[in-house]
């Protein structure tokens, strides 16, 4: 078992940041959260992040004059916050090349559909509108790709009759925010295999 260093990027809500800081708290999840980092000052992630005692850092992507000028404040952040693992977390930006290579394997998304299926931001949308009689989410490792990265795990989440987005979100949040805490438990107890790591 190693206690996992965590930096959380998010943008908004930040409930599966909760249902981190909540597992942590109740000694389900051998982690630290060592920095959050959002790129937006109004995400109500940060409220949750100071409630919880952890630092926080709000760097504005448009105050950078290019993606790669924004990852690498937030690279330099995190490494100054000793952090060892990047959760995203309801984070609207795609990371370069550049960050990936500062975390070589250790960037994990969560994604609200069963992928490969329904990649990108309108997931539960698509997933309603396509007539999907299943959908739910999935914890991936990060790659240059949109939605693309080598997966870890999937919970299957049903779509009832009469749901609209907000009952199917609210339906996959939730099993969103086991499955995350469970792949962290699962990592931190050495039960994740690394993927593979691009050469160059
Ligand atoms: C989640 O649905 C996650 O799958 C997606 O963004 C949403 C973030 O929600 N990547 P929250 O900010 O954690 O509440």
């Amino acid at each position: 078992m190693t206690t996992l260093e965590l930096g959380v990027l998010v943008s908004g809500n930040g409930t599966n940041l909760q249902a981190i800081l909540d597992a942590i708290q109740r000694g389900a999840l051998d982690a630290r959260v060592r920095l959050v980092i959002s790129n937006r000052a109004d995400a109500f992630a940060i409220e949750r992040a100071r409630r919880a005692g952890v630092a926080v850092r709000v760097l504005p992507h448009r105050e950078y004059a290019s993606r790669e000028a924004f990852d690498e404040a937030m690279i330099a952040a995190l490494r100054e916050a000793s952090v060892e693992w990047i959760v995203l977390a309801g984070f609207m930006r795609l990371l370069t090349p550049r960050f990936l290579r500062a975390f070589p394997g250790r960037v994990l998304n969560i994604h609200p559909s069963l992928l490969p299926d329904f990649p990108g931001t309108h997931a539960i949308r698509d997933a309603l509108e396509h007539g999907a009689t299943v959908t739910g989410c999935t914890v991936h490792f990060v790659d240059d790709g949109v939605d693309t990265g080598p997966i870890i795990a999937q919970r299957r989440v049903p779509v009832l009759p009469g749901d609209d987005e907000a009952s199917l979100a609210e339906r996959i949040h939730r099993a969103e925010h086991e499955l995350y805490v469970e792949v962290l438990a699962d990592i931190a107890a050495g039960r994740v295999e690394p993927p593979p790591v691009p050469e160059g």
